[in-house]
């Protein structure tokens, strides 16, 4: 693969334009994007599965971004969304509304009403209570909606951190594999509601293939039975969690999944839609960031930065590590054992712990990789820091594609009442 961000004499640039020049335009803190980075994984995916009729339906969570969404949009690619905000984002960025899936545990009626008129298809339900509301819902208007049920395959797929495992039993989503045949049989009785599809989805950033194998066998055998009993099945969703590298080496390749589970739906013309979100964005991005200062105590030496939770949360919610490098490499620099931390007021509040990295000074600029996924999507205002600007980048051009926030920005809806 082509590498995305790599250095010239020293500075590091994302495909053809050099960080400064970005940050000389739109400051800092700042995600840059690589469109090249997302197309080249997004096709390494769609690539994998060949001609088995397939959906990538992109996860529009781990990077909301328009220009993002639009990039994906012109490849061909749907959209998996959990909310009506996603939906409206995914529609905007010119996903056609017959290529997106709608999960999400708790949709409101409104969201539900929202997917229904768009047309989208299919609904992921996850719970008997959200069927009926939805067939309520659609038949009070005239409407089908066409619907897949998330089972939970029981698969307890190894993940960094227990906060991204879902396809266990004890858990808020999806319904057990055992219930699956009952409701199936319930949904086909409803009126407004359609048949289409089985969902499932066993977590999130998972390297090894064994989880996606025995997940998707043990729902292919459920589709076999839900055949016999009548019911008209033409996609599996197998979710997202497609697992990346932090650390420069490589994730879960996609040929070694597709020739994990392809072999499992020969002959089974179901369709393949697949969720992934990390896998096509996370190292397409990275967070700039500026030193603002160092300081020592208690044996510890800290370097400030202008970036800090609000804007990065996985490090610090998740112990996520992001590999932190100066965007300037000098020539025999020392590296010092670090604390990379933010302006907020928390202690949690840090990009990096104990790292080793060269020494900086105050001004210099930081770069946090692999942050495409889950990086500004999960930014908050917190400590009224207005969230930072969003660039994307193809070839040797740059575009902002979000402006950073302003302090008016974070008032508004405090004072147009
Ligand atoms: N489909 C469903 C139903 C999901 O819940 C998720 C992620 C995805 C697809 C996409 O998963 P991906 O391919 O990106 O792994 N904020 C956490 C990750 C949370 C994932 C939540 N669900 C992080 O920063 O690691």
């Amino acid at each position: 693969m082509a590498e995305t961000f790599v250095r010239h004499d020293g500075v590091l640039h994302c495909e053809d334009v050099a960080i400064p020049d970005i940050v000389a335009r739109w400051g800092t803190p700042s995600y840059v994007y690589s469109a090249g980075a997302i197309r080249r994984r997004f096709e390494e995916l769609s690539g994998a599965l060949g001609d088995y009729p397939h959906l990538i339906a992109y996860s529009v969570k781990a990077n909301g971004n328009l220009e993002v969404l639009r990039t994906l949009a012109e490849l061909g690619a749907g959209a998996d969304i959990v909310s009506g905000g996603e939906l409206y984002r995914a529609r905007l960025a010119g996903i056609p509304a017959d290529r997106i899936v709608f999960s999400g545990v708790g949709k409101t009626v409104n969201e539900l009403a929202a997917g229904l008129s768009a047309g989208i298809y299919g609904f992921n339900i996850e719970s008997e209570g959200e069927l009926e509301e939805l067939s309520r819902l659609a038949s009070a208007s005239g409407m089908v909606a066409p619907v897949a049920l998330r089972v939970n395959p029981g698969v307890d797929a190894p993940t960094p951190h227990h906060y991204t495992r879902t396809g266990h039993a004890a858990t808020k989503f999806g319904i057990p594999i055992s219930d699956a045949p009952r409701l199936y049989a319930k949904a086909a009785s409803l009126p407004g509601i359609r048949v289409r599809g089985v969902d499932m989805h066993i977590g999130s950033q998972i390297l090894a293939v064994e989880p996606y194998q025995d997940a998707v066998a043990q729902v292919v055998e459920l589709v076999h039975v839900l055949r016999s009993q009548g019911h008209q099945l033409e996609y599996l969703d197998v979710g997202g969690g497609l697992g990346i590298s932090y650390s420069g080496g490589e994730g879960i390749s996609a040929r070694a999944f597709a020739d994990a589970i392809l072999p499992l739906l020969q002959g089974s013309e179901l369709r393949l839609v697949l969720e992934p979100g990390r896998y096509i964005v996370g190292q397409a991005g990275v967070l700039v960031t500026r030193v603002l200062y160092l300081k020592e105590g208690g044996g510890k030496r800290f370097v400030i930065t202008d970036a800090g939770m609000n804007d990065l949360l996985r490090p610090s919610h998740y112990s996520g590590y992001h590999a932190v490098e100066p965007v300037e490499a000098t020539a025999d620099r020392e590296e010092v054992r670090v604390d990379v931390v933010g302006p907020i007021c928390e202690t949690g509040d840090f990009l990096a712990l104990d790292r080793d990295v060269p020494r900086v000074e105050p001004g210099e600029l930081l770069v946090l990789r692999t942050a495409g996924a889950y990086g500004f999507s999960m930014a908050s205002t917190y400590n009224q820091r207005p969230r930072p600007a969003e660039v994307m980048v193809s070839g040797g051009e740059m575009r902002l594609a979000r402006r950073r926030e302003t302090l008016e920005d974070l008032v508004a809806g405090e004072l147009d009442l």
